[in-house]
């Protein structure tokens, strides 16, 4: 039996109560915390903890693990409910070209954005891509990241998806963070389907999704909703034919354009709708009194100079926020969830316990692991971080652009060694 005991932490943060699965509107803002306390985990989950005057009496030190948080935050793990960590290269050629002036819009009319991926990654033999994408990963969990979730959308026919999928289970087996898997075929119009943009839909509907369900290489389904892209009706449809399979929505929508995709996905029982840059008051009425959880993607309007979405009013219509980084090669090449928190802090106007709640708690109930991951509480996978000595937690997303952690650990074990741990 493996086993790992913090002591002294300043504080542990994100005690919610146990069966806590996701908060909403004004409950974002409580954040609890244990201060000076201690935490034991065996086997990989949080056995036990509390406050330092409840010391546990230990009487077995064998096999255990001590780490002194003396000064220093543990913290559940950051989640991130929203990636394409899997992609074959980078475009930073587009990035100059916006720089320019280009829009993201006009880049993609001209045959880069996701086309341009689209042709990469074809191109590209499954271990290379395991190879790349594994690194990246690595890169997240050293930053904090303990769970993610990974979409297709760059192979975009049947073969090339099933290799990213393929990809993305071996990622789940490879490394110690907990991943899920998203089918996003519906990312583009493939050049090949142009003129025939309902046979694409067609194969994704009668080929992939039952395919992908049946090889078990999928957790949901995704669809990029948006002028250009899939229509309302197409993103029902694939919405739907998911469903069938036991593949729930998580989908792209209202990014650049509002065309109704929120009030489709709700009725339809979606997870999660992300991105929320333009929202009107017709969309924030669809999601009172669902289950869908928005998901927003700060970074993401940092790159593009977009707007960013009006999280405020999501939290003041009493509806959850779940926070990811969407890590891509087109608008957002930064998987790092403390940038994101800076920025939810900095852009979306949330408080630090708002936005370290819809990083942890939110954003796991928004890829179905908030009964894993999120809190501390009893029974949880310890994964965990322990911060560098800090004065608060305001600081860790107010000193932006700085690395306060020290510590990182994915169940029990630590993925990253930092002082409290040398
Ligand atoms: O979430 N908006 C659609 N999909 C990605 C961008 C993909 C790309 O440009 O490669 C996103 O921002
Ligand atoms: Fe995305």
């Amino acid at each position: 039996m493996s086993r790992l005991l913090i002591k002294n932490a300043k504080a542990l943060v994100g005690t919610h109560p146990a069966g806590t699965a996701l908060l909403r509107g004004a409950d974002m803002g409580v954040l609890p915390t244990i201060a000076d306390a201690w935490l034991l985990a065996e086997d990989g989950r949080i056995q036990a903890f509390g406050g330092m005057d409840t010391w546990p009496g230990i009487t077995d030190w064998n096999d255990l693990e001590v780490i002194d948080a003396t000064d220093r935050f543990v913290l559940p793990g950051w989640c991130d409910p929203h990636t394409h960590t899997v992609f074959a290269a980078p475009r930073e050629g587009e990035f100059v070209d916006r720089i320019r002036g280009l829009s993201y819009q006009e880049i993609a009319a001209r045959g880069g954005g996701i086309l341009n991926s689209a042709r990469r990654l074809r191109a590209m033999d499954e271990d290379t891509l395991f190879a790349q994408a594994r690194a990246r990963l690595e890169g997240m969990m050293h930053q904090g990241t303990v769970a993610v979730e990974i979409k297709s959308g760059y192979g975009l026919d049947l073969e090339s998806e099933l290799k990213m999928l393929r990809v993305v289970k071996r990622l789940k087996e490879a490394l110690p963070l907990q991943v899920k898997a998203t089918l996003l075929a519906a990312h583009a119009v493939p050049e090949e389907f142009k003129d025939r943009r309902e046979a694409y839909v067609d194969l994704i509907v009668d080929g992939l999704i039952p395919r992908v369900a049946r090889e078990g290489l999928a957790d949901f389904v995704d669809a990029f909703c948006e002028t250009d892209y899939f229509t309302v009706a197409e993103m029902a449809r694939i919405l739907e034919a998911g469903a069938a399979h036991g593949l729930k929505g998580k989908v792209h929508v209202n990014q650049f354009t509002a065309i109704g995709g929120i009030a489709a996905a709700a009725e339809r029982g979606a997870l999660s709708v992300d991105h929320l840059e333009v929202l009107e008051d017709a969309d924030l009425a669809a999601l009172a009194g669902t289950g869908t959880i928005p998901t927003l993607l700060p970074s993401c309007s940092f790159f593009l100079r977009i707007p960013y979405a009006p999280a405020r009013r999501l939290l003041e219509a009493g509806l959850p926020v779940a926070l990811a980084t969407d890590l891509n090669p087109g608008t957002t090449p930064s998987g790092n969830m403390n940038l994101v928190l800076s920025l939810a802090c900095i852009q979306l106007r949330l408080l630090p316990e708002e936005a370290v709640n819809a990083a942890t708690l939110n954003a796991a109930a928004a890829m179905d692991l908030a009964t894993e991951l999120g809190s501390i509480a009893p029974g949880k996978r310890a994964s965990l971080l322990i911060t560098k000595p800090v004065p608060s937690l305001a600081y860790l997303p107010y000193a932006f652009g700085n690395d306060h952690l020290d510590t990182v650990i994915i169940d029990g074990k630590p993925v990253r060694n930092g002082e409290a741990t040398a």
